[in-house]
């Protein structure tokens, strides 16, 4: 059971908090990947501020898990009790929060195993912060067993000195579980039912209950505001960064280099500072990319060296050099061994096998053969200013200095145009094609 009803009021957002990204992934995102390595017979969602996205969101990311609404905020006790409404099944549940994107499958994982092993009706994922306020604090017996969970709200002057707090994260028997929540009560600083009380409720019935201490407390952060989602991307960018110096890619400067989640980076590929590369994108063996380069939903081939750029939506064939100051949007194949340069934009165009666009031009909607060069400032005029028209460029073209192809336009293999050519008709092939103003 996920808990995402909450209004997120501190990220003064339009958007619901856990549709905030880090790494390219939801906060909710997040969680739901670290739910799956328990392999849960049912995962659901308990659903409430800006429901209708979280449930559109939900029904992409994640099909399989179910949304349950929970019309006013009645706490976490509360949710977790209309989640299990129509649940009769025995076994354990997890419960979670939906904001607490550094969370590993692997923590979970021991945490379900130290309660097995315990055999504890209910098991507590802890942490030590070193500065633990706003959490609700976990309360041991003299002999270091669990005795309760306050919220800092009600807890007493030395309960707050307690620096062990309630992650939020926990597993239940379902049968003591369904028997204590009917117990629960609101009374209490905030009116609501905690799901916290159900640990004290469970040893006054004579119930185990048990803590299981995380190893890194970062892992249980959650994200309430803006500066705690920078901090917690900062985490998953640096995790994400050693994963990927240890599987044997270079990064020059981790601090200044964003991957997401969906990269996927070959050996030997160089990232220079300031790189940022985003979406489903994948990099071949021994490209370098960077400094200062954006990649979105790009496929670089291996050996590529792309810098000063950005790209979107593109394949770069191997070999290929792009930068400095390039603008490769959606659409745009260089198939290899090619060269686009300095303040060149290229959109929905292929650029053929040692081919060139090496200075200050525009391509848009052309095919471009093999070992052709387009002289510099030359423009391919692909819009009458209503529709946009295709260009056709064969193998071995010269295209002048400060030539403009009005499309829809055709020059053939071996053909020339002359500079500052404004080129209307199709120039056939070994022509040379002159249009110039008196
Ligand atoms: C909760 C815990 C606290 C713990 C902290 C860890 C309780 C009472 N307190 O406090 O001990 O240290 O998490 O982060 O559980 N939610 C709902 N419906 C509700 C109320 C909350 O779905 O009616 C969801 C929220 O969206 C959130 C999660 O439950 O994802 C936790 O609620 P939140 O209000 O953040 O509780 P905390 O005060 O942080
Ligand atoms: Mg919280």
């Amino acid at each position: 059971v996920i808990l995402a009803a909450g209004e997120g009021t501190r990220m003064k957002s339009t958007r619901a908090k856990v549709l905030h990204e880090i790494s390219g992934r939801s906060l909710l995102g997040h969680v739901l990947h670290a739910v799956s390595s328990l392999n849960p017979i049912e995962t659901r969602v308990v659903v409430g501020a800006s429901k209708d996205d979280v449930i559109a969101h939900l029904s992409s990311i994640a099909p399989h898990a179910r949304s349950v609404f929970q019309e006013v905020r009645g706490g976490t006790g509360h949710a977790v009790k209309l989640a299990l409404q129509d649940y009769s099944s025995d076994g354990v549940v997890m419960v979670c929060a939906g904001d607490t994107p550094l969370l590993t499958g692997a923590t979970l994982t021991k945490l379900l195993a130290a309660h097995s092993s315990a055999q504890a009706s209910a098991t507590v994922l802890t942490a030590e912060l070193p500065d633990p306020s706003g959490y609700g604090r976990v309360i041991r017996n003299p002999d270091g067993s669990l005795s309760k969970i306050v919220e800092e709200k009600d807890a007493t002057e030395q309960e707050k000195k307690t620096l062990e707090i309630n992650s939020g994260v926990y597993i239940f028997e379902l049968a003591s579980l369904r028997s204590a929540l009917t117990k629960l009560s609101a009374n209490n600083a905030q009116k609501e039912e905690y799901l916290t009380d159900v640990i004290a409720i469970l040893k006054n019935d004579g119930k185990k209950v048990s803590a299981f201490l995380a190893d890194d407390y970062t892992e249980i952060w959650g994200i309430n505001d803006r500066a705690q989602l920078s901090t917690c991307s900062f985490i998953m960018n640096a995790r994400i960064c050693d994963a990927l110096m240890k599987s044997g890619v270079t990064i020059v400067d981790p601090m200044t280099t964003w991957v997401d989640l969906s990269a996927e980076i070959a050996v030997d590929v160089r990232l220079e500072p300031g790189t940022t590369v985003k979406g489903v994108s994948k990099i071949g063996a021994s490209a370098v990319i960077g400094p200062r380069t954006t990649l979105i939903d790009c496929d670089v081939a291996t050996g590529a060296h792309i810098f000063e750029s950005h790209c979107e939506s593109s394949r770069i064939g191997p070999h290929s050099i792009v930068g400095p100051y390039s603008h490769l949007r959606n659409g745009t194949v260089l198939t290899g061994n090619a060269k686009v340069g300095s303040f060149v934009e290229i959109k929905n165009s292929t650029i053929g096998d040692g081919s060139k666009v090496p200075h200050l031009s525009y391509v848009g909607d052309a095919t471009i053969g093999s070992e052709t060069n387009i002289g510099a400032a030359t423009v391919i005029v692909n819009y009458d200013g209503v529709e946009k028209h295709a260009t056709v460029i064969g193998d071995h073209v010269r295209i002048g200095s400060d030539s403009m192809l009005v499309a829809p336009v055709t020059i053939g293999d071996g053909a020339y145009t002359a500079a500052g050519s404004v080129i209307t008709e199709d120039v056939p092939p070994g022509a040379l094609g002159i249009g110039r103003a008196k």
